[in-house]
């Protein structure tokens, strides 16, 4: 992915160092980005770095606690001095309840607060930082990673489907804000994708996922690296707001 004068394009990705983060970052440096790489697992960024550089282009790791706003802000002034102005951020870090899953009323509020947290929050403190530049720059592209449960639900997952339906509302919104300074912001919700996260899960859960999901498989890291490749290029200057549902047709809008 080139600059119109033939320069490089440089991301930021946060939650780096493995499943669909990791899957971005190979992705956009197969593209051709020099890619930043954030996430508390400073060995885990370390490794995906070294694969960076393994296919030609420039990486750097920032041990970065997404949680810590004042880290994030130096981790993208580290960012610029080593690799330039970034030109592509995306929002990845995130999770579910997990093990702590429980319905609503009974799960309480500091998990709610966690959820919401690592999962709008931090990528509302990430676009604060991307964003100046961005617009003094008149470039930019933004790629939050939402899920499909903000549009479907899901059973003991209301603070994690509400936090990733504010993503979809933040990305609408930041979008309209930056349209004219020629900076897209666009989400992707994925369904269940293969990772650390659905490795956990009891194998009649993953089981009963497959049978919902038309396609008959669970989605791969390198389908949504797929999918953020394509709002990160400069073909999708004329896309902006949208989110796109990457989920083997499980739920369709
Ligand atoms: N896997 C799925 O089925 C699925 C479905 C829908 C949406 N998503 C979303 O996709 C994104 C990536 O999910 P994944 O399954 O690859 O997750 P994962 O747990 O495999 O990876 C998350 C990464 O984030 C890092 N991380 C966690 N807390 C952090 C913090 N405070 N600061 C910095 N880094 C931190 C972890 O070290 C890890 O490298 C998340 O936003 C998730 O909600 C995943």
């Amino acid at each position: 992915m080139a600059t119109s004068e033939g320069g490089t394009r440089v991301a930021l990705v946060s939650g780096a160092a493995q499943g669909i983060g990791r899957a971005i970052v190979l992705r956009l440096a197969q593209d051709g980005c020099d890619v930043a790489l954030l996430d508390i697992d400073g060995d885990g960024i370390d490794a995906v770095s070294a694969e960076v550089e393994a296919l030609g282009r420039r990486a750097t790791a920032l041990k970065t606690d997404m949680l810590d706003r004042s880290a994030i802000k130096s981790s993208f002034v580290r960012a610029a001095q080593t690799l330039g102005p970034i030109d592509i951020l995306v929002n990845n870090v995130g999770q579910s309840a997990r093990e702590n899953a429980a319905p609503f009323w009974e799960a309480g509020p500091d998990l709610a607060d966690f959820l919401v947290n690592i999962c709008l929050r931090t990528a509302m403190d990430a676009a604060r930082e991307a964003v100046p530049g961005m617009r003094d720059r008149r470039y930019g592209r933004i790629v939050n990673i939402a899920s499909d449960s903000a549009y479907i639900g899901s059973k003991s997952a209301a603070s994690y489907a509400a936090a990733k339906a504010g993503v979809i509302g933040f990305t609408r919104s930041l979008s309209r804000e930056l349209a004219e300074y020629g900076v897209t912001v666009n989400a992707i919700a994925p369904g269940y994708i293969r990772t650390r996260a659905t490795d956990l899960l009891p194998a009649a859960f993953v089981e009963k996922a497959i049978s919902e999901t038309p396609v008959g498989f669970l989605g791969k890291p390198e389908d949504i690296a797929h999918a953020v490749s394509f709002f990160a290029s400069e073909g999708a200057s004329y896309i902006t707001g949208q989110s796109l549902i990457v989920n083997g047709g499980r739920w369709m809008n």
